[in-house]
């Protein structure tokens, strides 16, 4: 009977441990700054790690003994939903002990609210919080009352904030972002780390003076692996007894934009199909599968655009650069340079496409399988 490996690649949720290919320089730096209490930025790419680093960052905090918490804020519509998640940070923070009870007796409004309950499988007392009947007044009031109280957690605090771009989504006339701003100036003792890959979105928070975050914190671009991951993803193949030609993952790399948690679910699909040697031809068919298995979502997507919209897509996908010249606006049937740009536009805000192509002309897909998904469909007869 052939051996049965545990898969060594895992894609999708953020990864620790074996999965994760640490980014010490990374680390390095963003740790300087935040122990420092200077707050940080991090932007980059959908997919690239970002939440995997600040979780691993987080570990090492915790070691040279920081509270932390992670407040994870990606499905928030409202400041009752970021006070929830606010909340269950705090649940779930570690190095607490005991803390939380005064920094939830500094907030009155809360105090009625919470229930001290002991966690049945770990014995330890859990807190059972709702804010769901509370009015809009007093839920603002209770985010400032947490952001406030975070002055007792503990000496030295570490905040992660991830999706940070979200709180401009919430139509409060900058209310949030103002409140942080205060807090993240008052409070002696924390320092944050915010993460999003809204680039345009970001950098209009930070370098715009008229908005309240204005110069709050150091932005840093997150920056893609080097050569090392190449060896990485090789050496996981050898791990298991598969030959891995090196030329096979740099090759992947670049069709995926060099994004890690797509490199693992094509080595994720390739060792679940038992091949014994990956070369090119494998991880062009891997991927080829893996693309049309999403098939489904990107048709339903294309079809809630518009026409226009639809062939901007194409002539992206399949083009990519030069986009405005006449041959190809005829090519795909877009009726001129200006009906191209807005359509771009609005592509851009709906988050299909990415700002990171510098210059006119080039546009990149914020999902690359999604492009690979065009170049594979729409092929020319
Ligand atoms: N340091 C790493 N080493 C190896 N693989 C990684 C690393 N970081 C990320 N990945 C891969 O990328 C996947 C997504 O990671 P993560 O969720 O941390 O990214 P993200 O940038 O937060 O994504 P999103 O934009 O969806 O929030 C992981 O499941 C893993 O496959
Ligand atoms: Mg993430």
């Amino acid at each position: 009977m052939d051996k049965i490996h545990l898969n060594p690649f895992k894609f999708g949720d953020p990864v620790e441990g074996d999965y994760y290919l640490p980014r010490p320089e990374l680390a390095r730096t963003v740790a300087q700054f935040l122990e420092n209490r200077i707050h940080v930025v991090l932007i980059g790419p959908r997919r690239f790690g970002k939440t995997s680093f600040a979780l691993n960052l987080l570990k090492l905090f915790e070691e040279r003994s920081y509270s932390c918490l992670f407040v994870d804020i990606f499905n928030i519509t409202s400041h009752r939903d970021f006070l929830q998640q606010m909340l269950r940070a705090l649940k779930f923070s570690k190095g607490w002990k005991g803390k939380l009870k005064e920094l939830f007796h500094s907030i009155p409004k809360l105090r009625p609210k919470i229930t001290a309950e002991i966690d049945p499988d770990t014995g330890q007392p859990s807190l059972g919080l709702t804010v769901d009947h509370s009015s809009e007044r007093d839920i603002k009031e209770m985010i400032q009352d947490v952001l406030a109280g975070l002055e007792f957690l503990g000496e030295k605090v570490f905040v992660v904030i991830d999706e940070f771009q979200k709180v401009t989504e919430i139509d409060d006339k900058g209310w949030l972002e103002a409140t942080l701003r205060t807090h993240m100036q008052q409070l002696r003792n924390t320092a944050f780390l915010f993460t999003g890959s809204r680039r345009t979105i970001i950098y209009d928070m930070l370098n715009n003076p008229t908005r309240p975050l204005y110069r709050s914190c150091q932005p840093i671009e997150f920056p893609a692996f080097g050569e090392e991951f190449t060896d990485w993803v090789v050496e996981k193949f050898e791990s298991i007894g598969t030959q891995c030609e090196r030329e096979a993952i740099e090759h992947l790399r670049e069709l995926v934009q060099d994004t890690p948690n797509y490199v693992q679910m094509v080595c994720f699909h390739l060792v679940a199909r038992g091949k014994n040697k990956i070369t090119v031809k494998e991880v062009d068919h891997a991927l080829g599968t893996v693309v049309r298995q999403n098939a489904y979502a990107y048709q339903t997507l294309l079809n809630s655009l518009t026409p226009t919209q639809q062939r901007t897509l194409r002539l992206a996908g399949k083009e990519g650069k030069q986009i405005f010249s006449k041959e190809l606006l005829q090519k795909y049937e877009i009726s001129s340079g200006p009906a191209l740009a807005s359509s771009i536009r609005s592509l851009k805000d709906k988050g299909i496409l990415d700002e990171e192509g510098t210059g006119r002309g080039t546009v990149v897909f914020d999902d690359p399988l999604f492009a690979i998904w065009f170049q594979i469909s729409f092929d020319d007869c």
